[in-house]
């Protein structure tokens, strides 16, 4: 398992075992998506935009958008009643509950916290991760980790959004991009090779400020000037994220694929955080995946941050593309600057 930055990957013969570094398994997965749909022609009439450009330049198409009156929690609480169906236990089962978000209910208490309050359970852990779009991937290498050594059998893991309330509407080169939902994951114990084969994570801090939300915090607490700047909204360099995006997430995921022991030939689905089309295909032919191998669903959901690698799971399981003996990978990029890969047996 990589810890830290990602040293480039040779190519060539894999090294790792096929052993499971930790023997988990997702026991089931869920969503919570808004109903209200918003699409590229509906944002031709809110900014100077086109249809042609939000599909050329990003992939996206449409995306979902919270309701006033919803914020993060429900959604997070949405995933996790839909997850403990699809695994066949309880809400008060769960025995941890890790929300990955970096757009929080409030400062404190955490989102966890309220998503137990909205689920009717108690007692168990609750808390947030805080590396944004790889929010779902750090997550479930807590969850994975807590599992594999005991401390835990029930591990919810959230990756959920409410982009819409920290966009600014009236910037074209943001606005468009973003998108609300949430995706959850049930982790526990596995059984025979199934399980997590390898993983990478890393961040550099350093890269803060290359997409990042400016006010709120204790840098810059809200002002009437903080509000009228639009401070509160998401900043963001995007070519700059464009170009570490493609960097971090093959990187990660390269270098989880070979202390796996697998070969892009192993590799069933790749599954990258949703937040452009052309990153995810750079990306992807970074490590030598054949266009059929990427599932996306970028196309009707945009990028929800957190919550984009959950819901693709989980609609690529329904779709019947992750059977049993398969092997995943998730990658992902987010604000901090943060990444993330994880390579699952299923
Ligand atoms: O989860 C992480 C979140 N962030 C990302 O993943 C973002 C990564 N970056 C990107 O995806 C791309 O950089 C963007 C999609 C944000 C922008 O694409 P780009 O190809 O880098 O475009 P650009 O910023 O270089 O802009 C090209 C032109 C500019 O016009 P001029 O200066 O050439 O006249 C922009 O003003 O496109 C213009 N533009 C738009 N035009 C129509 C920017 N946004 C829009 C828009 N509609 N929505």
């Amino acid at each position: 398992m990589g810890r830290g930055w990602v040293s480039p990957v040779e190519e060539g013969a894999p090294d790792g075992a096929q052993e499971p570094l930790r023997s988990i398994k997702i026991l089931g997965t869920g969503v919570g998506l808004p109903p209200k749909v918003l699409t590229n022609k509906d944002l031709e009439r809110m900014v100077d935009t086109t249809d042609d450009w939000i599909t050329e330049r990003t992939g996206i198409k449409a995306r979902r958008i919270a309701a006033d009156d919803v914020s993060t929690s429900d959604l997070c609480a949405e995933a996790v009643a839909n997850a403990c169906a699809d695994a066949g236990i309880e809400p008060a089962e769960i025995d941890t509950l890790i929300v990955g978000t970096s757009t929080a209910d409030t400062l404190f208490p955490s989102t966890a916290c309220w998503t137990q309050k909205k689920l009717g359970i108690r007692g168990m852990p609750a808390f947030d991760v805080s590396a944004g779009c790889s929010g779902f991937v750090y997550g479930l290498e807590i969850a994975s980790s807590l599992v594999a050594g005991g401390s835990a059998k029930r591990v919810a893991v959230v990756g959920g959004e409410v982009m819409s309330r920290v966009v600014n509407w009236k910037d074209r080169r943001t606005c468009v991009l973003f998108g609300d939902g949430a995706g959850a994951a049930i982790v526990g114990p596995g059984q025979g090779d199934s399980g997590m084969l390898a993983s990478n994570w890393g961040a550099d801090g350093n890269l803060a400020a290359i997409l990042y939300q400016p006010a709120g915090g204790t840098q810059r607490p809200a002002t009437h000037e903080t509000v009228d700047e639009l401070a509160h909204t998401v900043h963001m360099e995007g070519a700059t994220v464009f170009k570490h995006a493609v960097v971090a997430m093959s990187q990660a995921a390269k270098s989880a694929m070979k202390d796996a022991g697998i070969t892009p030939q192993d590799v069933s689905l790749l599954i990258p955080h949703q937040a452009n089309r052309r990153i995810m295909t750079v990306a992807r032919e970074r490590m030598g995946l054949p266009e059929d191998k990427l599932y996306s669903v970028l196309h009707k959901y945009g990028n929800m941050s957190a919550a984009t690698i959950p819901v693709a799971l989980h609609e690529a399981r329904k779709e019947g593309r992750v059977p049993d003996g398969s092997i995943v990978v998730l990658t992902a990029f987010g604000t901090g600057f943060t990444w993330g890969a994880s390579i699952l047996r299923w």
